[in-house]
């Protein structure tokens, strides 16, 4: 059995980001630890475990921020941070290689309910040596170096892709290392399951919802087959169900609120796991075009989202 530091150290991937990663998912590690705690981390998480009254109780989305936040910002390989939880950029190291931009706690609503929830992290590298700006992060999808998630469920579980094939590992908590169990993971072409959020069908354009009356169709309906649905309410459940045993996972545009072009954000949600779809042979696009291209205009900028199955992707669209 391989554990990841072993994987790492014999790539061909460079030290520095190699240290990025380890430093990501060690502390994804931590962050497993703090969600066992569940609604007791608030109060456990905190400085010296004593100020039981009278202080604010954080967040396990704030907690998981600011582990993720400190533990990066400490290495001379980071230029900068972006996150969901941070209005701005975080610069660090002028010289440092790596921009990093992750959503801590992705799903962060299932905590109450105690389900399961993750971290997604979009990894880009830069070179130079003058103070991150958010202009540096505005850059395309298809120039991640780097993107994964650590999904925390019954297992914590790591996937990821450094733009060669996506691989599983699975936490061994006695020894707190992640170890490879599935290398080369494959989202097969066609499916007969999907996930969106059906609530919202009548916010949705006449294609989205012409497409979805075919699939709950079925058998008898124009797509000749039956179709199961599935919906965790936390994106990283989702594509991680997708990246197991495949399916096509939609949250479109909307006009519930026009302003938006739809809920998941680009650079922390869409693109690292439009790369990590695309490199199990899968497809990811908005209404209009692949995830990957798409010029970012600002870094918490949300995007439509239809990914999975390839050929069950193109349908969606042929719409
Ligand atoms: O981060 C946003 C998010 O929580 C995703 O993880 C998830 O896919 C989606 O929102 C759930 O949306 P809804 O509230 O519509 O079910
Ligand atoms: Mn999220």
């Amino acid at each position: 059995m391989q554990s990841l530091s072993g994987v790492l150290a014999s790539s061909t991937l460079s030290k520095s980001l190699q240290e990025v990663l380890t430093v990501t998912t060690n502390t994804c590690i931590d962050i497993s630890s703090t969600l066992k705690k569940g609604s007791l981390a608030g109060i456990l998480g905190m400085a010296g475990n004593e100020n039981v009254q009278g202080e604010e109780q954080k967040k396990l989305d704030v907690i998981s921020n600011d582990m993720l936040k400190s533990a990066l910002l400490a290495i001379p390989e980071v230029r900068a941070i972006a996150s969901e939880e941070e209005e701005d950029i975080v610069p660090a190291h002028t010289n440092g290689e790596y921009l990093i931009a992750f959503d801590p706690l992705d799903g962060s609503s299932n905590i109450d309910i105690n389900s399961m929830v993750g971290t997604i992290f979009s990894i880009y590298s830069k070179t130079g040596n003058q103070p991150a700006t958010e202009q540096d992060f505005l850059i395309a999808g298809n120039q991640q170096v780097a993107a994964g998630y650590v999904l925390y469920g019954p297992s914590t579980m790591l996937v990821f892709t450094t733009g060669s094939g996506v691989a599983m590992y699975t936490l061994d908590v006695d020894k707190s290392e992640f170890i490879l169990t599935q290398e080369s993971v494959s989202v097969p072409k066609d499916t007969q399951e999907f996930a969106i959020n059906v609530s919202n069908q009548r916010f949705w354009s006449e294609n989205i919802q012409n497409y979805t009356h075919d699939l709950i169709a079925g058998k008898e309906g124009p797509r000749e087959k039956n179709f199961n649905m599935r919906w965790v309410a936390a994106m990283v459940g989702d594509v991680h169900r997708i990246m197991c045993r495949g399916g096509i996972f939609i949250y479109p545009w909307d006009k519930k609120d026009p302003s938006k072009a739809g809920k998941l954000r680009l650079m922390y949600e869409a693109n690292p796991m439009a790369m990590l779809v695309e490199q199990s042979g899968g497809k990811a696009y908005t209404h209009t075009q692949r995830i990957l291209d798409i010029e970012p205009t600002g870094i918490h900028q949300r995007v439509a989202v239809i990914l999975g199955a390839a050929n069950e992707v193109d349908k969606c669209l042929s719409y």
